[in-house]
């Protein structure tokens, strides 16, 4: 944060590890603040709470490289807001799931094909797949020969499991062909505190860290913000039977989300004009999410671990199995969504007709 005359603002470096292209991500959030600030002006919201305002610079882009080659950006500060590193209580999940839903909703008559991918096929989830399985075929490290070689190694029972989802982790990206799925805007990386919460009117809530923003299909947000919301063990858990996914947790996400991004349309059912609020197909498939979203990042973990950690490297400190037991969380995590999704769709069902009810009161 720095202070000047004219106020207080954060002032960023964007990661060129991660980020391979930081005018296209500026390109990206310069268009994308812009628009839901316009947005929440118009709809009689308070810009100042609820809306990164980027600072513009003398060039118009709104970013600025140093003599390093490093790029910059700034934002006004957001004042008298919190973000929440763990979630104290399903309240406070509720809100975050109302914030991203509006989010969502904010952004629901923007051109999705006028933004990059921050991250090319970010979430391609037969990509991640063909990944996954390239590293288990070239076994660059030999650690799965060596798991091979014991009995019920943890590695290749979940390396065999991994490889038969191949089927059931298309869902999305078939959608999204089939039009299913229409491509929208999305956060990408939807983890609570991502979210500020402005302390005196907590209605007022804004979303930040938008360098991954960019086209995809709300599902993959919603599902992402489920997987990493609702592990209380968290992603590095000790014991993998602490991990499970809470439902009371998803279910506050859920409601607040819902209570945001779904609107019905005049004769009172769900909608089939994206540009409204998400449509039938989108909300019929939601319960399927999480565990695709899930079972992605247990992919993506091992087959780093595969390969060497190239991508996800371990801290100073962090052991050098670190990828392989963060993927077996999320497969452990996985498999308890597939025991409760029958539940998870008859909340969605449940909420849907509460709704209605409501709505014709
Ligand atoms: N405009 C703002 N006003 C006030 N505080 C802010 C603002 N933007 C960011 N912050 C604070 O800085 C923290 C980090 O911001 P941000 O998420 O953009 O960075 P990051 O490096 O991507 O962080 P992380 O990797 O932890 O997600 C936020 O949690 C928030 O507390
Ligand atoms: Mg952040």
């Amino acid at each position: 944060m720095i202070e000047s005359d004219s106020g207080r603002f954060i002032l960023q470096k964007i990661n060129k590890n991660v980020f391979k292209k930081p005018e296209e991500i500026m390109h990206n959030i310069k268009a994308v603040t812009t628009f839901i600030e316009n947005k929440v002006i118009k709809t009689g919201g308070d810009p100042s709470k609820e809306a990164l305002h980027l600072k513009n610079t003398l060039d118009g882009t709104g970013f600025y490289i140093d003599d390093s080659g490093e790029y910059w950006r700034m934002y006004d500060y957001i004042e008298g807001a919190k973000t929440y590193n763990t979630i104290d209580s399903p309240e406070i999940f509720k809100k975050v799931g109302k914030a991203f839903g509006r989010f969502q909703i904010r952004l629901m008559d923007y051109k999705s094909n006028t933004l990059y991918e921050a991250i090319p096929d970010f979430h391609n989830t037969p990509k991640r797949y063909a990944d996954f399985k390239q590293a288990v075929l070239t076994d660059k490290t030999g650690k799965l020969e060596e798991a091979n070689r014991q009995n019920d190694h943890p590695l290749t029972k979940a390396v065999y499991r991994l490889l038969a989802c191949e089927n059931e982790i298309k869902m999305l990206e078939n959608g999204k062909k089939m039009g299913f799925f229409p491509i929208r805007i999305t956060h990408n990386d939807t983890k609570i505190n991502n979210v500020m919460i402005n302390q005196k009117d907590t209605d007022k809530m804004c979303i930040i860290d938008l360098d991954t923003v960019g086209p995809d299909t709300a599902l993959a947000d919603y599902g992402d913000a489920i997987r990493s919301g609702t592990n209380r063990a968290g992603e590095v858990a000790e014991n993998l039977e602490d991990v499970s996914m809470d439902m009371e947790l998803f279910k506050a996400y859920t409601e607040g989300y819902l209570d945001e991004a779904l609107v019905f349309d005049e004769n009172g059912d769900l909608n089939d004009n994206p540009q409204k609020g998400l449509i039938k197909s989108e909300v019929e498939a939601l319960h399927r999410a999480p565990r695709i979203l899930t079972l992605e990042l247990s992919m993506r973990f091992i087959g780093d671990y595969l390969n060497g950690n190239e991508y996800f490297k371990p801290k100073p400190g962090q052991p050098e199995d670190i990828n392989l037991r963060r993927g077996l969380v999320q497969l452990h995590l996985a498999d308890d969504m597939a025991n409760k999704e029958k539940e998870m769709e008859s909340f969605i069902k449940e909420y849907i007709e509460r709704r209605k009810n409501r709505q014709n009161i």
